[in-house]
């Protein structure tokens, strides 16, 4: 017998899918999204990765199934108006040369032919058709033939115009007109996806090309939105208008248009491009975007078509491409860096090799399935690109070369800086140190410690963290409570009132709810949510702390990953010390909040909530800060001791639930009314 019971994943899931309903819905219609982009992307992939968990709860009204239509999940091919050509390649000087002689051999205008030398964006192939100035639809390269239909996808491209031109009244738009140009991420655009990925403990991507096609076939273009995504247009594959006679009259042309479209070179014959290679070479370490070659273009257009088409290129333009910024050189180490947010990376130490002019000694490995996947072994010969500005990476062994003597590698089960065991979850790619008080962690726990959501000690920032951290007067979140005047001041930027401000935004804390210290602890898979939760049921961190694997399986709402994530954290030492230092300097609410001195107002004290569906006039959290501060708990599940449930628009499994077990269900109007009432309970 199947239980109806969901797991605290299950229910997480369904969590997720509202709301993330409700974010789409401020975001794109109301425009006024109240989460960042980052967040709803976390959101949205951790969804993503449960309903892959759990596919019989991903539904078709689900935000992970916003696709053009919603019931495939696949493009809709999309027929090209002609054939999407690719280029032949050349690989010297020598070879350009060659490919001149051949195409002179079939019409001798080439002698006096002029070039146009264009960089060979290292992106993707898009194809765009407008109506009367209207982007209507567009295309991946597919087949040549036919491509897919990403037209979705492609308007959340910023740089793609959906209107051309831009000034109607100066040049008229083509009743129709079909152009190819390369969607690419840009290196620096790539960089800080990545580096926002890794704060988070997310997988960061291999490299921008990857990521660029990945975003464009995503299914929900929503998503594609939040990749910075951009395009240059090169060509004209189809218009009711007069094409214009060369190459570089059609850039100026869909220049004018309103086109993004590349720098490009003019040479009056093909020694000029032979002696500009170099140059391009050289510009191409400056660019912003990767380029692996240049493409040489013949500028008269009918010229270049009367030479026709060998296989699928045409024989009127011909791609130089760079030496390849691959090298191979030794692995000879694999050693990992713990980052601010404990997640451990592995990089390469290599035998230094130069790439392009630089000495390249490390170089990343993104993570512990990517060195599994490629089996990647210490003292392999690698091969490691290096491409602009990106940092260098491990592409993978040449397995050819191995000698036998390479050594497998296996990830470490401890943490490298503190030593104390290492965490990963089912499904997850990062591995955590999750130790308080690690090192290379400390600055980050603290940071979580005071957030807004957690403790909220007003006023004490990333910076501040740092600085105090650094100043080696504080090293576990406990020790924030022993801070004194004399030291603070003397630090740099401290004066009286700083000080004192400070001093007493964290004597504050001290008054925050249980539930806000759960939270802050940062136990993994224990948010605002379980700590609701765990607070009503053990009421002080004793109990909590006495807790068995089966006691915590036993809550409604918390299931066997978050039950052991939880005995884990209070299974280290370092963690217990840190916990009776926040005892004996007096951080150690109980659940009843009037006795942890917090006055004012308590007209929901002891009352416990749970909110379900959509609500019309807050965002979750504001309900969730409104209730807490009138002295409710918020807690993830329905149980027979929830006294009210709140139910918005759409309620979820909960309502139904709360009815079965005859509760109190209440409108946010009515919640609003309830805590405003002065008078208190009795
Ligand atoms: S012209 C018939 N120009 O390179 C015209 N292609 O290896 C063929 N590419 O599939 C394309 N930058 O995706 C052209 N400035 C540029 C380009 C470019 C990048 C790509 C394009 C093509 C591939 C050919």
């Amino acid at each position: 017998m199947g239980s109806m019971k969901y797991n605290s994943e299950q229910q997480r899931l369904i969590e997720l899918q509202q709301m993330l309903r409700i974010h789409n819905h401020r975001y794109f219609i109301l425009n006024d999204p109240v989460i960042s982009d980052y967040k709803y992307d976390r959101l949205y992939r951790e969804l993503l990765e449960l309903e892959e968990k759990y596919p019989s709860l991903k539904t078709p009204d689900s935000p992970t199934q916003r696709a053009g239509s919603p019931s495939s999940d696949a493009f809709v091919r999309l027929e090209h108006p002609g054939p999407i050509l690719s280029l032949d390649n050349a690989f010297s000087a020598e070879e350009l040369r060659a490919w001149l002689q051949r195409i002179y051999k079939l019409d001798q205008r080439v002698d006096q032919a002029e070039f146009v030398v264009e960089p060979k964006l290292d992106g993707l192939t898009v194809v765009l058709h407008y109506e009367n100035g209207l982007f209507t639809k567009g295309a991946t390269r597919g087949n040549s033939e036919i491509g897919e239909d990403i037209t979705d996808n492609l308007r959340t491209i910023r740089s793609l115009p959906l209107r051309i031109p831009p000034d109607p009244e100066r040049l008229a738009p083509p009743q129709r007109l079909v152009v190819r140009g390369e969607a690419f991420i840009r290196i620096s655009d790539f960089e800080n996806l990545n580096r926002t990925l890794e704060e988070a403990g997310e997988r960061t991507y291999v490299n921008p090309r990857n990521t660029a096609a990945g975003s464009l076939r995503q299914l929900d273009s929503s998503l594609t939105a939040k990749r910075p995504l951009t395009l240059l247009v090169y060509q004209i594959v189809d218009s009711s208008d007069q094409l214009p006679a060369t190459q570089n009259e059609t850039i100026t042309y869909l220049e004018q248009l309103g086109f993004p479209t590349p720098d490009y070179d003019y040479c009056s014959n093909l020694e000029s491009v032979i002696s500009l290679l170099d140059k391009w070479e050289h510009r191409r370490q400056k660019l912003d975007y990767e380029i692996d070659g240049v493409v040489i273009k013949i500028n008269d257009l009918e010229l270049a078509d009367n030479l026709g088409i060998v296989g699928k290129a045409p024989r009127g333009a011909i791609a130089y491409k760079f030496p390849a910024q691959v090298v191979n050189t030794t692995l000879e180490e694999i050693r990992v860096n713990v980052g601010r947010t404990g997640v451990l990376t592995p990089y390469a130490v290599l035998e230094p090799v130069e790439i392009g002019g630089v000495t390249v000694k490390q170089a990343t490995l993104h993570n512990f399935d990517f060195i599994q996947e490629k089996d990647i072994r210490e003292g392999d010969q690698v091969m490691i690109k290096r491409a602009g500005e990106v940092i260098p990476y491990v592409m993978g062994p040449v397995k050819e070369l191995r000698t036998g003597k390479e050594e497998l590698y296996k990830p470490p089960t401890s943490c490298p800086v503190c030593r104390e065991p290492v965490d990963h979850h089912e499904g997850e790619v990062a591995w955590y140190c999750v130790n308080l008080s690690c090192e290379a962690q400390l600055i980050r726990n603290i940071e979580h410690f005071v957030s807004r959501t957690a403790m909220d000690i007003v006023g004490l920032g990333f910076k501040l963290v740092e600085q105090l951290t650094n100043e080696g007067l504080i090293s576990t979140v406990a020790d924030l409570y022993s801070l004194n005047k004399e030291e603070l001041m003397k630090l740099e930027g401290f004066g009286d009132k700083k000080a004192d401000n400070l001093l007493e935004a964290i004597k504050q804390s001290k008054n925050q709810p249980l539930d806000r210290l759960i939270t802050a602890l940062g136990i993994r898979g224990v948010g605002e949510v379980v700590s609701g939760t765990l607070t009503n049921h053990y009421q002080d961190l004793h109990a909590l702390n006495q807790a068995t694997v089966e006691d915590l399986e036993n809550i409604p709402g918390i299931g066997p990953n978050i039950a052991q994530g939880i005995i884990d954290w209070f299974n280290r030492s370092s963690n217990q010390e840190v916990l009776q230092k926040l005892q004996e300097r007096g951080v150690w609410p109980t659940l009843d909040i009037n006795e942890t001195g917090v006055t004012g107002d308590q007209p929901l004290a002891d009352l416990s909530f749970v909110l379900t569906g959509k609500l019309q006039k807050h965002t979750r959290q504001e309900m969730k800060d409104l209730i807490q501060s009138a002295g409710g708990r918020v807690t993830g599940s329905v149980s027979a001791k929830t006294n009210y449930v709140l139910v918005g628009e759409n309620p979820g499994s909960k309502r139904d639930k709360a009815v079965e077990l005859n509760l109190n269900l209440i409108s946010e109007d009515e919640l609003v009314e309830l805590i405003n009432k002065t008078t208190t309970r009795k």
